[in-house]
């Protein structure tokens, strides 16, 4: 017999010590980890005897009427777009006050953590994770949704299929940030808005954001794969916020030396200050950036390879 969660159980802030109960339709098996606003549990869908990642929302969300409006909408969006980089959503709902989303289970590690662990990446590899995230993420815009919060813990990496694929990049946590809240008053003082080392310049000023704002992240992220640290470091939030604002970002070969000069302009575009600045979608940033990579012509570092001289009539007549 399995205990039912009630709101009473829940310390204030945020759940905990639920291993062994039993939330909606799903019994807590173990805490794979938590962030700022939400606990991550293993869990057994008790309908159809399969694990899932059940993350439960810290209650002071499921008070807030913008954020419930907010996870209500995006959480169905999300749930609706059909993509092998993105988690799919199984089941968002609420019971007994607690927000909760119910979503497959990726057996691996986050970003953070492979980076944590590794410290900055091989160039190949460092290219087929953005490549992945990127086409999650032009999907998610031409359904006109907006990540918001791409940063390396809302990578999930698991082993791939084979040699050519050796890690299966998913991408999580749509709609799911306090940041854009914070800018509505909703955060007050103190209280934890998460890492502020990838969040774009109009995010900050409160401006529009559309997917390009997404752009600009994956250009953090993707900086701290082959750098080993953020674009930014700063020593308190007010000077890291000034510099996604105002600084330009230190070319990369600075920090990896050895990197072809190219891949500098093409952080650059995509970490322009403005929107218009940048690329207009994720996957043309990641081409670009590994053809820089590749020292290939696309990147801009050297000239296309000479066409063989038995060739060269056919390029005169084109
Ligand atoms: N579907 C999933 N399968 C397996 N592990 C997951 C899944 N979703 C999230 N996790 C793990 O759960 C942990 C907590 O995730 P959570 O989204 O709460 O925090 P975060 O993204 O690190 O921080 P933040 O609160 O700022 O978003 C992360 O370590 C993540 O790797
Ligand atoms: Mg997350």
């Amino acid at each position: 017999m399995v205990d039912r969660v009630t709101r009473d159980d829940l310390p204030a802030g945020r759940p905990s010590g639920l291993v062994g109960k039993q939330i909606a339709d799903y019994r807590v098996e173990n805490e794979i980890g938590r962030g700022g606003m939400a606990v991550v549990y293993r869990a057994r869908d008790l309908r159809l005897d399969r694990a899932v990642a059940l993350k439960l929302l810290a209650p002071e969300l499921a008070r807030n009427d913008t954020f419930r409006r907010r996870f209500a909408h995006e959480s169905r969006v999300a749930a609706a777009i059909d993509h092998p980089h993105i988690v799919p959503v199984f089941e968002a709902g609420e019971t007994e006050g607690v927000l909760y989303i119910a979503m497959r289970y990726v057996a691996g590690q986050d970003l953070r953590a492979l980076l944590d662990r590794e410290g900055p990446l091989p160039p190949e590899q460092a290219g087929r994770i953005a490549s992945q995230v990127a086409s999650a993420l032009d999907a998610a815009h031409a359904h006109d949704l907006v990540h918001r919060d791409v940063k390396p813990g809302n990578i999930l990496v698991a082993p791939g299929t084979d040699s050519e694929h050796p890690e299966h990049v998913y991408l999580t946590d749509f709609g799911l940030t306090k940041k854009s809240l914070s800018l509505t008053g909703f955060t007050s003082v103190g209280q934890f808005v998460g890492t502020l080392d990838y969040v774009a310049p109009e995010q900050i000023s409160g401006r529009p954001v559309d997917g390009r704002c997404d752009v600009y992240s994956l250009g953090c992220v993707v900086y701290e794969t082959l750098a080993g640290v953020p674009p930014f470091r700063r020593d308190d939030d007010m000077a890291l916020l000034w510099a996604h604002q105002y600084d330009p970002p230190p070319p990369l070969t600075g920090e990896r030396p050895g990197l072809p000069p190219a891949v500098d302009a093409v952080l650059s575009k995509a970490l322009a200050k403005t929107p218009a600045e940048r690329y207009e979608t994720c996957l043309q940033f990641v081409a670009e950036l590994r053809a820089a990579l590749l020292g290939d012509a696309a990147g801009g570092s050297t000239p296309p390879p000479a066409p063989p001289a038995w060739a060269l009539p056919v390029f005169r007549e084109l």
